[in-house]
């Protein structure tokens, strides 16, 4: 089953967006990025010790918005790839989560 997430103008390029998606066991959290024109969405959970990675609710850039970084221990990720190239799990990735966009509407399926 589609979860409906937000419209794909409620995210500022550049700027992300948490969610919570799913009840009890099946609960997820996940977030969205908006960078250049594109979506990519992961789990919100660092590789490094598995805690959400935003310390202010929908903040998961850094400064210049060039990375994805954990605000626990300050590691940095590609925003395309999500592959983490500085801090403690270099060589780690965030666990991608596929997006589907049709008419304006940001969506995922994670049955
Ligand atoms: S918990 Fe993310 S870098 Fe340590």
């Amino acid at each position: 089953m589609n979860t409906r997430l937000c419209k794909t103008e409620d995210i500022a390029d550049p700027g992300s967006r948490a969610f919570e998606i799913g009840e009890g066991h099946q609960q997820k959290s996940l977030f969205v990025v908006h960078k250049d024109g594109q979506f990519t969405a992961y789990l919100n959970r660092c590789p490094h010790t598995g805690v959400n990675l935003d310390w202010q609710e929908h903040q998961f850039l850094n400064m210049d918005n060039l990375y994805i970084q954990c605000s626990t221990h300050d590691a940095l990720f590609e925003i395309d790839s999500g592959k983490c190239i500085a801090g403690p799990c270099v060589g780690d990735a965030l666990d991608p989560v596929k997006l589907m966009i049709r008419d304006g509407i940001i969506s995922v399926n994670l049955a």
